[in-house]
């Protein structure tokens, strides 16, 4: 049967997939505009550019369609309430936040009437997420490309959330590659919608670097690996022979900190100079971060493919099953709260 529409405030989805916000020029108004063209939410990556660029890059978003566009703002970002009050300003509908737990975001949220939707990895800060007035949580769980905030698989993690999260809708995301898979996590775990960001790297409107999507293509599963991130989580990424030196103790610190971009920095390398490095096509020596089931997926596609496809699947399966509640009341605690070593709470 058809999808339902995935409401987040007043906003409205007619497919209910979020792409998934992408630092550093990953996800720019190249990719988001298409996908809320589409009928999703398109979603700009807005930390690590200058706060101008993004504002051009929403404003261009904003003119090319009517669709919803969000930005992506990860918390650790040293000039996060910049970046935060530039895309309000530049007119993004919605504003998303990972890495690290703010609270003065809702306030700003409801000062000027802008859904804010938290990125979460356990059932307590999903709960606050809640509490303090997110418009809508995203459960991202360890399949998930970029930083890390658990181990838990998506079908472990989600539960949990499921039962402490009832008034507003809830996004699972990680590792989802086709319409089944969405299927299976709105009607068996009761998910409002998804979050996917790898399937839509491998897109060909994303703007990313030849280079960068042949990794992708190239990737087998054991290429996919957990790397340490200067923000102080872990990160999930592509072993390029950047990372395979990283993982053998090699010194890969940057000569001098040229970006001064996170709040708090450990400077075991320099992670705006990697991404920048991957996305202009030098591999070798940048990061590429993936989600874990990226060596899954074979072909560059157009949007509008991925959309049809996953939309056909999903609705060739798709039930509304109401069972998930009994399915997440059965479910045991143990998985319930997550030590938060990962998370700030500001
Ligand atoms: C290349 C890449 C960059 C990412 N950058 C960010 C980011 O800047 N902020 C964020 O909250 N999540 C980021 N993520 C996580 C995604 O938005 C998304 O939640 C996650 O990757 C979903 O899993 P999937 O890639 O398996 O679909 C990134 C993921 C990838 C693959």
């Amino acid at each position: 049967m058809k999808l339902p529409e995935l409401k987040i405030g007043s906003l409205i989805a007619k497919i209910p997939i979020i792409q998934g916000g992408m630092s550093v020029r990953v996800s720019t108004s190249a990719l988001a505009v298409p996908v809320a063209e589409c009928g999703g939410i398109g979603t700009i990556g807005g930390s690590g550019i200058p706060v101008e660029e993004l504002q051009e890059d929403i404003r261009k978003a904003k003119n090319a369609t009517k669709g919803v566009i969000a930005v992506n703002i990860m918390y650790a970002m040293r000039d996060f309430y910049d970046l935060v009050m530039g895309s309000i300003e530049a007119g993004a509908d919605m504003i998303i936040t990972g890495a690290g737990f703010s609270r003065d975001i809702f306030k700003i949220g409801k000062a000027h009437n802008i859904p804010i939707v938290s990125i979460v990895s356990s059932a307590s800060f999903a709960k606050l997420a809640e509490k303090l007035g997110a418009a809508a949580v995203v459960v991202e769980a360890t399949e998930a490309g970029g930083h890390l905030g658990t181990n838990l698989s998506l079908r472990e993690l989600f539960p949990s959330i499921r039962k402490v999260v009832s008034k507003i809708p809830l996004i699972a995301a990680g590792g989802i590659t086709n319409g089944y898979e969405m299927a299976e996590m709105m009607d068996k775990y009761g998910a409002n919608g998804m979050q996917m960001a790898s399937r839509f790297v491998l897109s060909e409107e994303c703007s990313v670097s030849r280079e960068f999507k042949e990794t992708y293509l190239k990737a087998q599963q054991e290429d996919i690996v957990l790397v340490g991130s200067p923000v102080g989580l872990p990160g999930r990424a592509i072993k390029t022979p950047f990372v395979e030196k990283m993982l053998a103790d090699e010194d890969v610190s940057a000569k001098s900190c040229l970006y001064q971009c996170l709040k708090k920095c450990n400077h075991k390398y320099c992670i705006s100079e990697r991404l920048l490095a991957s996305h202009g096509g030098d591999v070798d020596n940048g990061l590429v971060f993936s989600g874990a089931n990226t060596f899954k997926m074979k072909e560059i596609l157009p949007v509008r493919e991925i959309f049809d496809r996953f939309v056909r699947a999903a609705e060739s399966v798709y039930k509304e099953n109401k069972d998930y509640k009994k399915y997440t009341e059965d479910k045991e605690d143990t998985v319930a709260e997550q030590i938060k070593t990962h998370s700030e709470v500001q």
